[in-house]
């Protein structure tokens, strides 16, 4: 091997490269345990003897030279901006950041949090079902006829799928949770289910298309209407303090029956207030528990639906519900 072309090849090679990778495959060409130079370092056993001293020499140089020129190479590359290499790893931040800013739960999760340590010392345990869900546990199972509104496609979101599958929807209600309780569980059975729930419904200060809702069950022999206003009072001041006002209006629900609306009263910031509804209540109608098997004239319930959402802007004075969805860190930073 010609030692002076190897050094004006490398040398060649060097001028063109502009990549780390480039820098890299020339590194391993030439300098590498298996490259050029080490080959040309193991030729020296065929030089004749009288020529090795100059070999050696020159072998030595052309090392030199092209481990120098690599050098020099990588230094000006490690010293370019960003358009060359990709990242310029000195450029100063643009954005003045805390140096350390820890994550937290966000408002929502903290107030669930909250609400299923209040209703556990009610005696209430925590259970879970599918946000996709098909009709029989978002409505037929909680007594809600074919024809009934609330199932119309205008006020859910069903999923397109091909016809003659099986319907399917991102349920409208926490109220599937008790239906897949009592399929799964006898009574006595006093189960809390928060969890999302998902309705087109046009968004205001008070409604979201996605909320969350915490719903409440309570099954056994002898629960009356008494054991229901009892639990949603002791949840009311509990949450809010005893200075609370709150109101039960009648109203309809297929699955409960008596079945009462429950109001509380939120305080405008000019000394006005106004009552929103925080959930839907009632006791259990004979029918459901007929769909899952439990004898009605065994057993009595109680149930109870809540808004999420409206809790925490109730609990935390937030006028507007969209607040809550804008990830805006000044409104979260309040709550860490
Ligand atoms: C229900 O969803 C019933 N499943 C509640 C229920 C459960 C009744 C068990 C009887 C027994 P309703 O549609 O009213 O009811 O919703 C309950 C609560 O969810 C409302 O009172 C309100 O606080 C909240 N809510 C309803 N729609 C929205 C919305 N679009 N955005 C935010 N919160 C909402």
């Amino acid at each position: 091997m010609d030692l002076s072309e190897l050094v004006n090849a490398a040398t060649g090679e060097l001028s063109s490269i502009d990549s780390a990778d480039q820098l890299e495959a020339f590194r391993v060409k030439y300098l590498g345990a298996k490259g050029l130079l080490k080959q040309a370092s193991d030729q020296i056993k065929q030089i004749p003897a009288d020529q090795k001293r100059a070999y050696g020499q020159a072998l030595n140089q052309a090392k030199q030279t092209i481990t120098d020129g690599f050098l020099q190479r990588k230094a000006a590359m490690d010293a370019q901006p960003a358009a060359a290499t990709g990242v310029d790893v000195t450029e100063p931040g643009r954005i003045k950041c805390d140096p350390y800013r820890p994550g937290a739960l966000h408002v929502i999760q903290k107030t669930i949090d909250d609400l299923i340590d209040l209703f556990a010392r009610m005696g209430f345990s925590v259970a879970d079902g599918p946000e996709l869900e098909d009709e029989f546990h978002n409505f037929d199972a909680l007594n809600v006829p074919a024809d009934h509104p609330a199932r119309h496609p205008m006020d859910n979101f069903y999923l397109d799928l091909p016809p003659g599958d099986a319907p399917l929807m991102l349920r409208s209600q926490t109220s599937s949770v008790q239906i897949r309780v009592l399929e799964s569980h006898k009574p006595p059975v006093r189960i809390i289910a928060p969890g999302r729930v998902y309705r087109p419904d046009t968004v205001d200060a008070t409604h979201s298309f996605m909320f969350h809702q915490l719903e409440g069950l309570y099954v056994d022999r002898h629960v009356t209407m008494v054991d229901l206003k009892t639990c949603i009072d002791l949840f009311a001041r509990s949450f809010f303090g005893d200075q609370v006002r709150t109101r039960f209006r009648p109203s309809f629900f297929p699955f409960t029956e008596p079945s009462a609306e429950f109001d509380v009263q939120f305080g405008g910031a000019d000394g006005s207030s106004r009552w929103v509804e925080l959930g839907g209540c009632g006791m259990v109608d004979p029918n459901v528990l007929r769909a899952v098997g439990v004898d009605p004239e065994v057993y009595s319930g109680f149930a109870f639906g809540l808004g999420v959402e409206r809790i925490v802007m109730r609990r935390h004075g937030i006028a507007d519900i969209r607040d809550l969805f804008q990830n805006d860190l000044r409104l979260l930073q309040q709550f860490i």
